[in-house]
């Protein structure tokens, strides 16, 4: 159905110095099941870039970078010849500005680490998106979701955007549950909380109407 299907998972890691690094909670299991629900319904060949994770889907080309840098460098790689690109990776936002080649030994009472933004993967396969292609993010929110959300699916060009409203009830990060909303741009439908191999189904079955929408032929197509 699709030629290539390009999907970014789990977190990434950025190193401080040769024992310590920053990170985040993404277990990897959402990236996990969106491939294995790919390979599943047969929908194309699938490269799976991924950070840190045990969640490695089997039968797929895999690609495992450690920081937000290395990433974007293997996206860059494979985003050309994708037509579905979904980007389920918690990037980290920062890194530090240095890399410190010692382990860094502890002495005052405070100390400060400088950080320096990283490189938005998915806002710059937004700037490069082709006719054709469909491009789907995802976004942790705790306030103003939905106005949040549709900024951020305007800003960074994506046809679609899962919401995952990040509170106590739905910690997200983690979990094998979850409850998200699919944003578009014309609408918001709230999916009930289930397992992550169940939203992988439901958000590709979005993304397939999505395509047929957008096959030639389609005179609505973009
Ligand atoms: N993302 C990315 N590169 C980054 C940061 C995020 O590709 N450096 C992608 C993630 O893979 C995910 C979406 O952007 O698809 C997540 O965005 P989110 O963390 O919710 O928000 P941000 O865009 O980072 O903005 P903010 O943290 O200000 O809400």
């Amino acid at each position: 159905m699709f030629s290539r299907i390009l999907i970014t998972s789990g977190p990434t890691i950025e190193p401080v110095d040769p024992v310590r690094f920053l990170s985040n909670r993404s277990s990897g299991r959402s990236g996990y099941h969106l491939a294995m629900e790919a390979r599943t319904r047969d929908l194309g060949p699938v490269t799976f870039v991924t950070g840190p994770t045990v969640w490695i889907p089997e039968g797929v080309e895999v690609v495992r970078v450690e920081t937000a840098l290395e990433m974007r460098a293997a996206v860059n790689e494979h985003v050309r010849q994708a037509d579905v690109i979904i980007m389920a990776a918690a990037v980290s936002d920062y890194r530090s500005v240095k890399y410190y080649p010692e382990k860094m030994k502890k002495s005052g009472e405070r100390l400060t680490l400088e950080l320096v933004k990283n490189p938005d993967i998915l806002l710059e396969a937004g700037r490069s998106k082709r006719r054709g292609q469909l491009l789907v993010g995802f976004a942790a929110e705790t306030e103003d979701i939905f106005a949040n959300a549709q900024k951020k699916l305007q800003a960074k060009n994506l046809d679609l955007l899962v919401l995952n409203e990040i509170s106590e009830a739905n910690p997200a990060f983690g979990c094998a549950e979850n409850q998200v909303f699919l944003v578009r741009p014309d609408g918001v439908q709230k999916l009930e909380k289930t397992s992550k191999a169940l939203l992988a189904a439901r958000i590709w079955d979005e993304i397939i109407a999505l395509a047929g929408h957008f096959a030639p032929g389609n005179e609505k197509r973009p």
